[in-house]
């Protein structure tokens, strides 16, 4: 082989092996968490392809030293103390808790102690993330998120930055894994609610209570996130009007198959600037045959995103599980291992909006 193709493949191949094409700045990681998130995050900084540069160095879960064995890798300091961890090296914390508070105050206290923050967490970054965004770009960290809406989807990205070049005028979109898996399964075995729950339970796509996913607060969170990123609005997600997807019936299926669709639970929200109206809700939906929400089954999210200059984009996706939501959060973490700059928060809408309940439920198709 000649000398310089063999100089490209070594090339090539180096690149490969480290997964990416990252900057080679070490970057020292701590997660918050070793649950089913923060887990296979773990799994995968300490696995083969590790992306070059990215160390992982702490471990803080409440019951840390109960699980310290569940990850063979040696050189990780693991803790119950969250203040090991602010007063440690770590360059990236990962904050796979859950529940706003005290997770939220472990992000401040994160970023006040100069690192920057990784989280999958959508109760705090809809609840929290302005100011913490702010508190980021004061500090010259960032503050990422891809992980908190549609799983390994990159929703996110797409939103807050790939279409930053349009004018985005709605999103309609699946947003949550283990609501689909449960109507999914009704649609093609005509079971009940409950059986379609313990089904999702065993295939661990539901919580002991998926009641926070069936009536629409998980997936409301994500559509406040989603509004900050397209439409620069700081919306309250308990102001989002939900309506639940526990009452749905195998006859509910029956009438939306006669009516030449299927149901699904949608979140929509739709900005008319020269109004300034914003009409938004969670609820399940008839949705058409044939459509990328009809053919989303398991626990699939799915986005169609409605530009002004772009016409439609569509994404869709694993939106759940341990995987594929680090796949989102060891993304996020090279991101910022690329580039330490900092992100600029959401400017707060200034004029009024409104928030409009349409007569949404099984009555359109989508
Ligand atoms: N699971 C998914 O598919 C998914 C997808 C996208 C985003 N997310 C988000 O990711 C985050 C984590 O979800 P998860 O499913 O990984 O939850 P999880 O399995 O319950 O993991 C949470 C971990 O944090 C630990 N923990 C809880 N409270 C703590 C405290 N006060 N101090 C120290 N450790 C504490 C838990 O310990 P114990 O073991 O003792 O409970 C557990 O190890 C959530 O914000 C969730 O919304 C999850």
């Amino acid at each position: 082989m000649p000398a310089f193709k063999r100089r490209l493949n070594a090339g090539l191949r180096r690149r490969t092996d480290e997964g990416n094409l990252v900057s080679p700045t070490r970057c020292r990681i701590a997660i918050l968490g070793f649950g089913t998130v923060g887990s296979a995050v773990a799994r995968r900084l300490t696995g083969p392809h590790v992306p070059l540069g990215l160390e992982l160095t702490h471990i803080f879960d409440r019951r840390a030293h109960e699980k310290s064995e569940a990850l063979a890798a040696s050189r990780i300091t693991w803790t119950t103390s969250i203040d090991e961890v602010l007063a440690s090296d770590a360059d990236v914390v990962v904050e796979t808790v859950g529940g706003v508070e005290p997770a939220a105050d472990w992000i401040r206290a994160a970023l006040a102690a100069g690192k920057s923050v990784v989280t999958a967490n959508k109760q705090v970054v809809a609840r929290r993330g302005a100011a913490l965004l702010t508190l980021a770009e004061r500090q010259g960290r960032q503050l990422r998120f891809e992980a908190a809406v549609g799983g390994a989807m990159p929703i996110v990205r797409a939103v807050g930055e790939g279409l930053a070049g349009d004018r985005i005028t709605r999103i309609v979109a699946i947003l949550n894994g283990t609501t689909n898996a449960v109507l999914s399964r009704m649609e093609a075995t005509g079971c009940s609610l409950d059986d379609a729950v313990v089904d999702a339970r065993a295939r661990g796509w539901a919580e002991a209570d998926p009641r926070v996913d069936l009536d629409g607060v998980d997936a409301a969170a994500k559509l406040s996130i989603l509004c900050a990123l397209a439409f620069g609005l700081r919306v309250d997600p308990d102001a989002i009007p939900t309506r639940t997807a526990a009452s749905v019936t195998p006859a509910d299926f029956d009438h939306a198959r006669r009516a030449g669709g299927t149901i699904r639970q949608i979140a929509h929200a739709e900005y008319d600037r020269t109004a300034s109206t914003l009409t938004v809700w969670v609820a399940p939906t008839v949705v058409a045959r044939g459509s990328i929400f009809s053919r989303t089954a398991g626990p699939q999210n799915a986005a169609i995103i409605s530009g002004a200059h772009c016409g439609e984009i569509t994404i869709a996706g694993a939106g759940a599980g341990g995987d594929a939501t680090a796949v989102a959060i060891l993304s996020d973490i090279v991101a910022i291992a690329r580039d330490r700059a900092a992100i600029v928060p959401a400017p707060v809408l200034t004029s009024h909006f409104r928030l409009q309940t349409s007569d949404f439920v099984l009555a359109e198709a989508v």
